[in-house]
């Protein structure tokens, strides 16, 4: 789909108060007019100093996790309130490291897709199969049942949400997904939206997995895949400008 793209860095469990504010400020100054939108999502404890950092940018802010509950008694959990507070607009939920070690599951991640979109912020979706389920044959269920549970929770609000397609295999491994590969599962994606929402074609399909500065154009270029969510590469100024700098093309 052409659209403006939507390029998300993921720092995962990465960063300092120093090493932050060393980032934001290159990727502020390198991004210079980048017509596409950048959003970088930090661990918990640092919203409200990015959120200073970027004041006067066109950087966005992002979680990286949200709260299927709005509060009370749950113990290490940030809300979606909470996280608006200071200037949140992105949250990614069901990551595969979330859905793997903390053990979330569809419908746990359907639920932090409804309170995201409840208080304004956008749920960066992901879904993707492991290596085993791509071998075995099982990549398209996978992701359709992933996909379905969110569809199921959030009705006709599905056309707010983003997605992104993030096989497991290719995360944080360097071994990332080929152009068409990663278009045949954007495109399953985006069909079966279309049967959920009058406006499929509004829902930014991400692809991640080692998206880098080498291989973000031709990945960019496919028709269905309208950004990437980038974990390593996002750390990195000069490979995070060069992603964006692909997708502003
Ligand atoms: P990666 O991570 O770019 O380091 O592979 C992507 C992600 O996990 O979102």
């Amino acid at each position: 789909m052409t659209q403006h793209k939507l390029i998300a860095g993921n720092w995962k469990m990465n960063g300092s108060l120093a090493a932050n504010e060393q980032l934001v400020r290159a990727i502020a100054q390198g991004m210079g007019d980048a017509n596409c939108t950048v959003a970088m999502c930090v661990p918990a404890p640092y919203p409200e100093q990015v959120n200073r950092l970027r004041s006067g940018t066109k950087i966005e802010l992002g979680a990286q996790d949200v709260s299927r509950h709005e509060q009370g008694a749950y113990t290490g959990e940030v809300s979606a309130p909470m996280l608006r507070e200071f200037g949140v607009r992105y949250a990614i939920v069901g990551h595969s490291e979330r859905r793997q070690y903390h053990g979330e599951t569809d419908e746990a991640v359907a639920d932090k897709a409804k309170a995201a979109l409840a208080h304004g912020i956008t749920p960066i979706v992901c879904v993707g199969e492991t290596l085993a389920e791509r071998e075995a044959g099982r990549t398209q269920d996978v992701v359709k049942r992933q996909m379905a549970a969110v569809i199921h929770v959030n009705g006709h609000c599905i056309s707010e949400i983003v997605v992104a397609y993030e096989p497991v295999w290719a995360i944080g491994t360097g071994r990332t997904a080929t152009s068409e590969q990663a278009q045949e599962v954007h495109a399953l994606l985006r069909a079966q939206l279309k049967a959920a929402t009058p406006h499929p074609e509004r829902v930014h399909i991400l692809y991640g997995g080692s998206m880098n500065a080498a291989n973000a154009a031709s990945l960019l270029a496919q028709p269905d895949v309208d950004g990437g969510l980038i974990g390593g590469a996002s750390l990195k100024a000069p490979d995070f400008l060069q992603i964006i700098a692909a997708a502003s093309r």
